[in-house]
């Protein structure tokens, strides 16, 4: 490690010759000599600036950093925290840069504290548990559960942040099985606001450990994060049908997907998409039948989409590894792309809407060429989620069954005003038949314009706020997705 401390060292340099505060400081100085050789620091001028900072997925409203540090030991993170928060620094800790919302472009001239070091894996196949550091990812942990016969409920990619994804809720195809990746969250290890390590669970700071589960992001850096695992369902094999529909069958898609609103299996996770297939020049509708079970129990509900003439279908037995972390992730963890998200929670599924949106998103697609969106409704069994009383966690939306996301790309800025008006309105749309009387936003889908009540639940504010001040009274976590 001392070699490349040495070199990180040599090349650190900054715009100013002394430590500073806020806009400019010199994180050599300022840090350096308060943190392990195996630290990496880099000012954003320097040449190795970029083998520094954490990676970022989308390049719409990115952080802005003046300098990145690389982090090697838990002390060094408790140190870069005190120091920063003495000298008033702006700091983001990321993991794999996954946040894309305008709170991310709010965080301007600031320390990026870079967690990849942290990303260590162990499992007690005994006590069916599973220790992950700060700075893993899910595709760190899909093939040594698998190979061991646990599974966790993830996210849907490999390329997401373990504790990112979860310090939001944790949302992913396994939750009608096995709810929210925070109903697995037993215990974690954190640096607070004061550069202190503490522990939080159900029974040692159990509030803050309430509010870690939903708006975690606003209270520290987690070092460590221990999960209960559970015995794998089906010997890790899941059944996924893909079916591409022209847009003629648009009604009759999401009629049948409508008939799932009443009751959908644990089992049965569906992916109903909108995208446009320039090469055909129209638009489709897609499903992803995805079903935790042998092929037999999921044929009636490959035969229901089956039955609406699918221009393209493609049923396959698969691992869940190669599900995440091959199938599901692939077009979608490439970093670098222009990604503006919009979203919305889904209380039921008013299959005029979806059909009024498929032909204006269809219309839009067509005048605007760039445009390659992908609109996913992520339809889930909310059964076992919901055996988790609201109470328990911070997280406010367990009556969400549809994760609608509009994933906005394209390559040609200058359309990015005609996208955010598009989907201003398609958002709204939604939102009024929805089946909700106020916003459900899942917090790591948002936009960055919904307001912290749409995002955090307004009956839960009050208790998060309180313990804000507690945790972190001068606001150094959370600009991205602020409780304010
Ligand atoms: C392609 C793609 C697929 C996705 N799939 C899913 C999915 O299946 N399920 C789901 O729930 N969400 C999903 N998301 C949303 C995802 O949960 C959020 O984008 C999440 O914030 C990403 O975390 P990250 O570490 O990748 O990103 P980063 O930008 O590195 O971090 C995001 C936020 O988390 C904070 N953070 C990261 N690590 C820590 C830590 N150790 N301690 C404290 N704070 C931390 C950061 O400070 C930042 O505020 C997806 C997003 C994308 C782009
Ligand atoms: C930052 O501080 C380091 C260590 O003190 C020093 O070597 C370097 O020259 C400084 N950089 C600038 C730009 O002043
Ligand atoms: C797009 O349409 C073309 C022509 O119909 C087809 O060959 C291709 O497979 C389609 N692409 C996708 C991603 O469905
Ligand atoms: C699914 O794949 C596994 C492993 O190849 C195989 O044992 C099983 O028979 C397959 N099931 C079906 C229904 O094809
Ligand atoms: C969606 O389906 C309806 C009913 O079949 C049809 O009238 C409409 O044109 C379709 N939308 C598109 C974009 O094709
Ligand atoms: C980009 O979009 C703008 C606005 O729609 C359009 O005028 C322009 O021609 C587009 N540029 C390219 C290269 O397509």
């Amino acid at each position: 490690m001392a070699p490349r401390i040495l070199s990180a060292l040599a090349f650190a340099a900054t715009a100013t010759a002394f430590p500073g505060s806020g806009s400019s400081f010199n994180a050599t100085a300022l840090f350096g000599p308060h943190v392990s050789s195996g630290t990496l620091i880099a000012a954003f001028s320097d040449p190795g600036f970029a083998s520094v900072v954490g990676p970022r997925w989308s390049t719409w409203e990115a952080p802005t950093y003046v300098a990145a540090i690389k982090p090697a030991t838990v002390s060094d993170i408790q140190q870069i925290v005190k120091i920063a928060g003495q000298h008033q620094i702006p700091f983001l800790a990321t993991n794999a840069g996954h946040g894309a919302a305008t709170g991310y472009g709010d965080v301007q001239n600031a320390l990026n504290i870079n967690l990849a070091h942290f990303n260590s894996v162990s499992i007690d196949v005994a006590a069916s548990r599973m220790t992950v550091g700060g700075g893993t990812k899910f595709g760190d942990v899909f093939d040594p559960l698998f190979a061991v016969g646990k599974e966790l409920q993830t996210g849907n990619t490999w390329c997401v942040g373990v504790m990112g994804a979860t310090l939001g809720g944790g949302i992913g195809a396994f939750q009608g099985l096995h709810g929210l990746v925070i109903d697995s969250l037993e215990s974690v290890e954190m640096v607070t606001a004061s550069g202190a390590l503490v522990k939080a669970s159900k029974t040692v700071n159990s509030d803050l450990f309430w509010a870690l589960r939903g708006a975690g992001t606003n209270f520290g850096i987690v070092t460590e994060a221990t999960f209960e695992v559970h015995d794998y369902t089906n010997s890790g094999r899941v059944v996924l049908g893909q079916f591409s529909f022209p847009p003629a069958a648009n009604v009759s898609v999401y009629s049948a997907v409508a008939s799932f609103d009443r009751y959908i299996p644990p089992e049965l996770a569906l992916f109903v998409s909108a995208t446009f297939n320039r090469t055909a020049g129209e638009s489709r509708v897609n499903v992803a039948v995805i079903y935790f079970g042998p092929v037999a129990d999921a044929q009636p509900f490959l035969d229901k989409f089956d039955a609406l003439g699918p221009l393209a279908k493609v049923v396959r037995n698969l691992t869940t590894p190669d599900l995440f972390g091959k199938v599901l992730s692939t077009g979608v963890c490439n970093d670098g792309g222009r990604q503006n998200p919009y979203h919305v929670g889904l209380g039921r599924t008013d299959v005029a809407t979806f059909s009024k949106f498929f032909g204006e998103f269809d219309t839009f697609a067509k005048a605007h060429p760039s445009y390659a969106a992908v609109v996913v409704a992520q339809r889930y069994s909310n059964v076992v989620m919901g055996q988790t009383p609201d109470t328990a966690t911070a997280y406010p939306w367990r009556d969400i069954k549809t994760y609608l996301l509009f994933s906005n790309t394209y390559t040609n800025n200058s359309i990015e005003g005609d996208v955010d008006v598009a989907s201003k309105s398609w958002r709204a749309m939604f939102e009024a038949t929805s089946g909700f009387s106020t916003p459900h936003m899942y917090v790591n889908y948002d936009h960055g314009d919904e307001g912290p009540a749409a995002k955090y639940g307004a009956r839960k504010l009050a208790k998060l706020r309180v313990l804000k001040q507690i945790w972190d009274p001068h606001h150094l976590f959370g600009t991205p997705n602020p409780l304010y």
